[in-house]
């Protein structure tokens, strides 16, 4: 495993990489309605990236081995779906949960960011998921500093979403980001603290963890991506790419209507 310390000149290209792939999630926000398809949204999302930030969508056509090219510009999963889901001809019905990801390469350089999106009224035990999922992204952020270990973020976040009665995902993790969409580290959203790769300042990384209301174990669609939850039980992912600084953390992916951290 080999992590790059960012230089100075490739922290400034991706803040202004994670600041646009979050502006992709503000501008698609007031669009997330009942009996919009998916696809539409994926469209959209598509040509803000393409014509309005001059941004490439990194999803589109991203091969990883043994991956046919993914189909999107965004990804877009619901419900049940842990991520990876293919915008399609699906209409977004009341009661829908939805997280939205993007991923966008600015002069080289990728930022990538998730949120959970709501159509009308969510059940109470969909609210729940999703601010479980957003507070244990950000237990996970809030341990990043120089010297503190990989472990210790997986651990933050196993233990509280555990307390909470929910599962944490194993198969799909935080990774490490900048020219490459997918480099060194994996940061897994579980763990033993005080393990692990030891942090530096200037290493950027994502923080995403999958979190279901059921069982963690997965299955794969014969679409060769969507992700779904084996026994169909509700899933919710949030991620932000940060910066290890000298005395703590800076979210990259950040814009206008970020939503804010919760309180401690
Ligand atoms: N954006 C996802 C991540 O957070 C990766 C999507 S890969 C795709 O790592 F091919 F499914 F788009
Ligand atoms: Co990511
Ligand atoms: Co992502």
């Amino acid at each position: 495993m080999s992590v790059s310390i960012k230089t100075p000149e490739e922290i400034a290209a991706m803040r202004v990489a994670c600041a646009l792939a979050a502006q992709v999630l503000d501008y698609i926000t007031p669009f997330v309605k009942a009996g919009v398809t998916t696809a539409e949204l994926d469209k959209l999302c598509h040509d803000y990236q393409i014509n309005i930030l001059g941004v490439i969508p990194a999803t589109l056509n991203y091969a990883p081995p043994g991956h046919t090219p993914y189909p999107a510009s965004v990804c877009i999963s619901l419900n049940h779906v842990v991520c990876h889901g293919i915008p399609g001809a699906r209409k977004l019905r009341n009661g829908d949960i939805l997280n939205i990801d993007v991923t966008v390469i600015k002069d080289g350089f990728h930022g990538d960011s998730s949120r959970m999106y709501c159509v009308g009224k969510p059940t109470i035990l969909a609210k729940r998921l999703i601010d479980v999922t957003y507070r244990a992204m950000w237990h996970g952020i809030r341990v990043v500093r120089t010297g503190a270990r990989l472990g210790d973020i997986g651990h933050a976040i196993q233990t509280y979403v555990e307390a909470q009665g929910f599962s944490v995902v194993r198969e799909f993790c935080g990774h490490g980001i900048g020219r490459g969409f997918h480099e060194d580290p994996q940061v897994l959203h579980y763990g033993r603290a005080g393990s692990g790769l030891k942090l530096e300042a200037g290493m950027i990384f994502t923080i995403e963890p999958m979190i279901n209301t059921g069982r963690p174990q997965l299955r794969m669609l014969a679409d060769g991506w969507t992700v779904v939850t084996a026994d169909h039980s509700l899933s919710a992912q949030w991620e932000h790419t940060v910066l290890v600084t000298q005395d703590g953390v800076e979210v990259l992916t950040v814009s206008e209507n970020t939503p804010l951290p919760p309180e401690e």
